[in-house]
């Protein structure tokens, strides 16, 4: 059984890209794996944000989580900062990984690199981002196509370590689905759909009602010329539509294209395939509105079964990193 892990910040509204890139993969994961699934409550703080409604977007990504598919019978959900070890472990991150190393993240370079008042978290926050990956012993890390550089950093971070202190750690892999691993803005094609870029239109929401989905795919830009055809660099917004068509019914894009001779089929297809994915975790998701308390003992439950993971790696790190190690240990 493999250990897998993976995580959300639980900053704004969760998205098509969030659901196809890895929510829809972690679900399939516990199913056969030892899996982790966490809200990274602390990575929301590396930006801007509204200290009043940080715990109600945590407590409410916990519920499009479990609407999405994931079952704490078989996964463990937690927050971020419920576990202290995360925190703890990052230090030891940043004073293994280099100044050099995060400078060239390019996450970082296109948030905040150009403005001395970034907050210095934003910088660090691959370093913490490793710990949340390194603290699980997780051979495998489901994530979108955006996450690949900071799955490379976690790796030469684990060797470096490994190399220095002895074995510690296991060195994970990035497991990025084959179509829809970065899903493009509808409005913008050339443009990954994200959390953070205010793009109403050309975001599809997870929880969107099916009106919605069907006006934004029939709005969604497209390219010159009407031929329907799969090729990203010239035709991102076909591109785009046939790689959610691919990932929604499980075909290929190249493929798919060949059954359109227009692209308001093409649309018309897409936006009937996204609404019947969707239609069971909206469905889920009202359900678990009637139950917070539910959210609750499931978090605090994942807390606690995560803790039990994560303190003895902590300790096993702490003690070969040559730190002098309290009484009780260094977990707890
Ligand atoms: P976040 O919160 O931005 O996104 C969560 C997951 O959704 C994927 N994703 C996408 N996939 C396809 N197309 C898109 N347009 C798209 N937008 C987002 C992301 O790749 C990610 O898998 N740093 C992480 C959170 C994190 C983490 C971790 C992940 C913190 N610690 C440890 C894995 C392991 C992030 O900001 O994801």
């Amino acid at each position: 059984m493999a250990r897998v892990l993976s995580g959300v910040q639980s900053t704004g509204v969760l998205h098509l890209g969030n659901y196809l890139g890895a929510f829809r993969n972690w679900v399939s994961y516990q199913e056969h794996d030892d899996a982790y699934f966490f809200i990274a409550d602390l990575h929301a703080m590396t930006a801007e944000y509204e200290a009043s409604s940080l715990a109600r977007s945590t407590f409410d990504v916990a519920l499009d989580l479990l609407a999405a598919g994931l079952d704490p019978s078989r996964c463990t959900i937690f927050v971020q900062s419920h576990v202290p070890e995360h925190s703890r472990l990052a230090w030891l991150v940043e004073c293994t990984v280099s100044y050099g190393e995060l400078t060239r993240m390019t996450q970082f370079k296109d948030k905040g690199a150009e403005n001395e008042g970034v907050r210095a978290g934003l910088f660090t926050y691959p370093a913490l981002m490793a710990a949340d990956i390194l603290l699980y012993d997780a051979d495998r890390v489901p994530v979108g196509d955006d996450q690949r550089q900071h799955l490379e950093l976690t790796r030469d971070a684990a060797n470096r370590f490994n190399h220095r202190y002895g074995e510690v750690f296991v060195v994970p892999e990035a497991a990025v689905p084959l179509f829809a691993a970065r899903v493009m803005d509808l409005q913008v094609p050339t443009r990954k759909m994200s959390k953070s870029v205010s793009s109403p239109l050309g975001t599809v929401q997870m929880l969107d009602p099916p009106e919605e989905i069907e006006r934004k795919v029939r709005k969604a830009v497209t390219d010159t010329g009407t031929e329907v055809r799969y090729d990203p660099a010239t035709k991102p917004g076909v591109s785009n539509l046939l790689e959610l068509l691919a990932a929604a019914t499980g075909g290929d894009p190249g493929a798919l294209a060949d059954g359109f001779g227009d692209y308001g089929s093409l649309k018309k297809a897409v936006a009937e395939a996204l609404v019947e994915m969707l239609a069971p975790v909206r469905g889920r998701a009202e359900e678990l509105r009637r139950d917070p308390g539910h959210i609750t003992r499931v978090l605090e439950e994942g807390a606690e079964k995560a803790r039990a993971v994560a303190g003895p790696t902590l300790d096993r790190a702490m003690r070969a990193a040559g730190l002098l190690a309290p009484p009780g240990g260094f977990a707890g």
